[in-house]
């Protein structure tokens, strides 16, 4: 019965037309972990789109990055009989609350606007499931970048580094400048964050055999136990604080130049820009010395879940305005992202942006563009949380290389 009046109301409400597909009163609740202050002021340019529209916002936020509390509190919610209208959400968790029954059905929308026709396949996957849509997506991330201080590096000679060798010759010069080379939050979500990268810069087929196919030989091959290794030289170039730094703190430290440089997907990019800070000037935006052409991506997307029929027009209004061009341009400007539609020009986006949606478009024509195991687009939760457990431990010396490759494979193994 439910479902009946589900879908006639989105029917009555679609013939209506997008100027007047919600009242004044309707609201949508967004449960959601744009906390930091980039990404605070991205949410604003969603909020504003659809207080522009009518649409009230009531704010569901939950503090942690990469999401792994909001999906707690979420769980809780969805299993009190109370889902938020819309929430961000990564890859395969998404697909999970599909599988669950839990998601609505975006499909008179999406076929309006003719999101098939736009929307890369590469996040389709996630944002559609049994053929229907079920979430709306709102960006694409990349996780293997490097953020350095400008000044720092033209003090170390204003050369980039392009492979292992020359990374570390920075990191040292770094350390010789007498600041922090590397900001980093210790938090298992930013640990595999860089683990991301590393395993990238050591080959695309290592990449996706490892964390696309979960092949056991090349989880616990040499080359893996070369991947743990660079993660402990990495870990001697943090400071003594790591442990527990929110990611958005770690960029603070590049943007007031205590540190060199950050690993951390193109969100960091906001932060940057919140404090006013220009690429090419104050900070230098580069791929992971070794993962030039190619991209280990996420895209965050909003999730509707099943909610009364009386709610449904302001959720697909929300699903409208997030898919719209002009929206996808100004919020992804903000948001150190890259539009979700293949349709947006580049324009209004600064250099690192540019190189961004240039990288992305490459990377999927070459058969180099893969989803990101840090940020659940390579493996369910299940799978990433063991892997996670893995590099973290590696990562804080509770774990030798060597052991660490066996209890990778291990650990996959059972989490499959
Ligand atoms: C990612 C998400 C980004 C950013 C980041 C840090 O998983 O895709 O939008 O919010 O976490 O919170």
């Amino acid at each position: 019965m439910r479902k009946l009046m589900t879908s006639v109301a989105a029917a009555a409400f679609l013939m209506t037309g997008t100027a007047t597909m919600a009242r004044a009163t309707e609201s949508v609740e967004v449960l959601h972990w744009w906390t930091s202050g980039g990404e605070a002021a991205a949410l604003e340019v969603l909020k504003k789109d659809l207080e522009s529209k009518g649409i009230g916002w009531v704010d569901m936020p939950v503090a942690g990055g990469g999401g792994t509390e909001a999906m707690t509190v979420l769980r809780a919610r969805v299993t009190g009989g109370n889902p938020p209208t819309a929430v961000q959400m990564l890859g395969f968790d998404i697909v999970d609350w599909a599988k669950e029954g839990s998601l609505g059905n975006l499909d008179e929308v999406a076929n309006k606007e003719g999101w098939d026709k736009v929307v890369p396949t590469a996040l389709q996957q996630f944002s559609k499931y049994d053929g229907h849509w079920i979430a709306a997506p709102v960006n694409v991330h990349s996780t293997n970048w490097v953020w350095i201080n400008k000044e720092a590096l033209d003090k170390a000679g204003g050369k980039a580094p392009t492979n292992w060798d020359e990374l570390i010759a920075l990191l040292d010069n770094f350390k010789k400048q007498g600041i922090t080379p590397i900001a980093h939050g210790g938090q298992a979500w930013q640990d595999a964050t860089i683990f991301d990268a590393v395993v990238l810069s050591l080959g695309n087929d290592f990449y996706k055999k490892a964390f696309i196919d979960l092949d056991p030989d090349t989880l616990g091959s040499p080359k893996m136990k070369e991947a743990f290794d660079r993660m402990t030289k990495l870990r001697s170039y943090v400071d003594d604080n790591f442990s527990g730094r929110d990611w958005n703190l770690a960029s603070g430290m590049v943007i007031e130049g205590k540190a060199g440089l950050q690993f951390m997907g193109d969100w960091a990019k906001g932060e940057f820009l919140k404090a006013k800070k220009v690429p090419g000037k104050d900070f230098v935006c580069i791929r992971y010395p070794g993962t030039q052409g190619s991209v280990t991506f996420n895209s965050d997307q909003f999730a509707m879940f099943k909610v009364s029929a009386d709610k449904i027009p302001a959720q697909m209004q929300m699903a409208s305005s997030i898919e719209s061009p002009t929206f996808q341009s100004a919020f992804n400007v903000v948001k150190g992202s890259v539009p979700a539609r293949t349709d947006v020009p580049d324009s209004a986006f600064d250099d690192c942006g540019k190189k961004a949606i240039k990288d992305l478009a490459e990377a999927n024509k070459n058969g180099t563009l893969m989803g990101s195991m840090a940020h659940g687009h390579a493996n369910p939760a299940a799978v990433k949380n063991a892997i996670y457990d893995v590099v973290t431990r590696e990562f804080n010396g509770d774990l030798s290389s060597d052991d660490a490759v066996k209890e990778l494979v291990s650990a996959v193994a059972a989490a499959k």
